[in-house]
């Protein structure tokens, strides 16, 4: 899709690609930010850009070096793609993730309000000891998204928390004057089993508790002598890995997530030396016939974009990495009706347990 900025022509392009037309590489929200932004003057290496999911953003504000908070590697992956595609300058020093140090002051600051209030939380946190006094962070959401926990968190970091006008139905909270804030925890816990606490990072999918989808398909994992490699997909907290290792020690066990914060998270729940961590959002690194299962509770949404695309791409990348004889194990709400497509990628595609709400389907190649 093509923006036009000052005189110039953006062309903005989605990674991943979608067959769903309504879906677009960047909101009013992005735009109405550019529109506060066009009043001020802000200076190069400056700027901190969060949750910028395309690069539309990191495309039209280059001029000015903005630092990319990026905590996706499909994120990562559009960015860089759409900087390329607009022939704009690159530094890979300029992308950063939420945990890493920005590598210099921050006097303005930009936020896409991401759908988990917990990731905005740890945003803010992270952002605070780069900001100065006069800083100010620009946080933009969907007018329909709204919450009052949006400013009510942004007024623990901030003494002057402002709301604009709506603006094509997008609005944005504007903060000033940082408070002395004291460095918190970052991490929240899960309790699995009596005796197992796992660890996440704040915006890791499901905060509170162990979900119930993962839970179910627990139950229906039972590992043999044939697992010797096994692959948890989209692992998440690193939940379905754990509860797979205590069942066996003698196996080769990967865990991969788009999400850096999930990986990193994951890493504080599984220590032994045959866990491997991929950040990733495909499969590509892995050699075909690798695997002898691969397990998933499977995404079925980004942010507020219901999809189903990423998990039947996932799917697709599974039956290649897996070996002859190997399954798939993939729990997932039974509305999805995830049968039909799994049908025409495996030889044999058995629904093994099902319950009100979730089904779970072995899949063997
Ligand atoms: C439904 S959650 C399941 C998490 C965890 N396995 C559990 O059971 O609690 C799906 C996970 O898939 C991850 N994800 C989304 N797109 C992905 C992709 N393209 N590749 C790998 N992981 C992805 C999300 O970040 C999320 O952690």
């Amino acid at each position: 899709m093509t923006f036009n900025h000052n005189n110039k022509q953006f062309n903005i392009s989605r990674y991943p690609k979608s067959e769903n037309r309504s879906l677009r590489p960047w909101s009013a929200a992005d735009e109405h930010v550019l529109k506060h932004l066009a009043g001020l003057d802000i200076a190069t290496d400056s700027l901190a850009l969060y949750n910028d999911r395309f690069g539309f953003l990191s495309c039209i504000l280059n001029k000015i070096a903005p630092t990319n908070v990026v905590d996706y590697k499909s994120q990562e992956k559009a960015c860089r793609m759409n900087i390329k595609a607009n022939r704009l300058k690159t530094t890979t020093d300029q992308m950063v993730t939420s945990l890493t140090p920005i590598p210099h002051v921050v006097q303005t600051a930009v936020i896409k309000i991401p759908k988990s209030l917990d990731l905005f939380r740890l945003q803010l946190h992270q952002l605070h000891p780069h900001l100065r006094a006069k800083s100010v962070v620009i946080c933009s959401f969907m007018t329909r998204n709204f919450s009052p926990s949006m400013p009510a968190i942004a007024e623990a970091f901030h003494a002057d928390v402002e709301q604009t006008k709506a603006w094509k139905k997008s609005r944005l909270l504007i903060l000033k004057k940082k408070k002395p804030v004291k460095k918190a925890s970052i991490l929240n816990n899960l309790k699995w089993k009596e005796d197992i606490v796992l660890q996440q990072y704040f915006g890791v999918f499901s905060a509170e508790n162990i979900d119930t989808a993962s839970r179910f398909l627990i139950d229906h994992i039972k590992l043999d002598d044939t697992d010797k490699r096994i692959l948890d997909l989209g692992s998440g907290n690193g939940i379905l890995a754990v509860a797979m290792r205590a069942q066996k020690k003698d196996c080769d066990i990967h865990l991969m997530d788009d999400s850096f914060l999930a990986i990193e998270s994951a890493k504080l729940n599984l220590t032994d030396e045959r866990t491997h961590f991929h950040f990733n959002d495909t499969l590509d690194e892995f050699e075909d016939d690798f695997f002898d299962r691969i397990v998933s509770n499977p995404p079925f949404h980004f942010e507020y974009e219901n999809n189903i695309e990423v998990a039947l791409g996932l799917f697709n990348q599974a039956r290649r990495c897996l070996k002859d004889g190997g399954r798939l194990q993939v729990v997932a709400n039974r509305h999805l009706n995830y049968k039909t497509h799994l049908r025409k990628l495996f030889d044999k595609t058995t629904n093994i347990a099902q319950n009100e709400k979730f089904v779970i389907y072995e899949c063997m190649k």
